[in-house]
């Protein structure tokens, strides 16, 4: 476990579930309780808070897990930015997690959307219109409402997501509640040296999503991190897959990795990085030797006054 800057304890890893959508996939969230994730990270905009939810009471009723023993992180997605939509949009994903907290509650992106409908599809397909930006609205103000969340017990801690350093720097110079979280893309191919240093330094705790750099949407002109030689060569070294040490790899740089696979042996796999270490020579050839670049796509948010980075992919 490691700890909040308020003393909360989070897992140090956990299982993403972006894109794992309906409902034949809630023994597929169920198997990922009986294979030891404890942390799962969803959101709104996954549509999938009613299946992780229904997989969660039915390991609670079946004796495996208690509530207590899971830490459950979702988000508010960009349809409810505006302060008087966001606790409707909390109590929404509370509904239909069917839980009535969520551990860390996080603001999905500095992005926001006009809001138009409580329904969003996320990603919107080539046939819909995209969403309208509210680029008048602040994420402060936003974080502002979010805070109200917490204080009526609805979130038990609150961060951000896809936040860079100008717009972390905004919120904590004007908040009550500092953000415990920071949840950007974060691998040993993106290895966020100076944001991370700046969260590190301000004592909110970066949570790495595409820890695996999302090898299957590589495009063909590059090589996915997984199969590089110095990754390889470390992953001999430690008697290990790619995919242990790169989520190893970012254990030690103290972040926290939220894997997300579908088949029930890879879960296991990604799980499976306690019992062992990667040297500190490995570690530096490891930061010496990787192409960095950035692999998940942001671009729903290309064109916002608030985008919070280059977006190149
Ligand atoms: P699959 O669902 O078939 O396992 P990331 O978490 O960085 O976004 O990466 C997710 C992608 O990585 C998914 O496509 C997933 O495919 C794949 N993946 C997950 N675990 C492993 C693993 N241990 N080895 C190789 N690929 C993996």
């Amino acid at each position: 476990m490691l700890r909040l800057y308020d003393g909360q304890k989070i897992p140090v890893i956990g299982m993403g579930t972006l894109n794992i959508i309906g409902k034949a996939k809630i023994p597929h969230f169920k198997e990922a309780i009986d294979i030891g994730y404890r942390m799962f990270d969803t959101a709104h905009i996954y549509h999938n808070e009613t299946n992780l939810g229904t997989a969660i009471r039915e390991s609670i009723a079946e004796g495996k897990v208690s509530r207590e023993d899971l830490y459950i992180v979702s988000k508010l997605g960009p349809q409810f930015h505006q302060p008087d939509l966001v606790e409707k949009g909390c109590r929404i994903s509370l509904e239909r997690l069917g839980l009535d907290y969520i551990d860390l509650y996080l603001l999905n992106s500095p992005v926001a959307f006009v809001h138009q409908s409580d329904q969003y599809t996320f990603p919107p397909t080539p046939q819909q219109n995209r969403p309208e930006f509210d680029d008048e609205l602040t994420p402060t103000r936003t974080w502002r409402a979010l805070e109200m969340c917490k204080r009526k017990g609805l979130a038990r801690a609150l961060g951000v997501s896809n936040f860079n350093e100008e717009q972390l720097c905004e919120i904590l110079d004007d908040c009550e509640v500092k953000p415990a979280v920071n949840q950007v893309e974060c691998s040993v191919g993106f290895r966020q040296d100076k944001l991370r240093k700046f969260c590190t330094d301000n004592g909110i705790l970066v949570m790495a999503h595409s820890p695996l750099g999302n090898p299957r949407s590589c495009p063909p002109e590059c090589t996915p991190f997984l199969r590089s030689p110095v990754l390889t060569s470390v992953a001999s070294i430690c008697r290990r897959t790619t995919a242990q040490v790169a989520i190893r790899y970012l254990m030690e740089k103290g972040t926290i990795p939220i894997p997300k696979s579908t088949n029930r042996f890879r879960m296991a796999e990604n799980l499976n990085v306690f019992d062992f270490d990667i040297a500190e020579i490995d570690m530096n050839s490891l930061d010496e030797n990787i192409e960095q670049r950035r692999t998940a796509s942001l671009n729903w948010m290309r064109g916002s006054v608030n985008c919070p980075f280059e977006l190149n992919c």
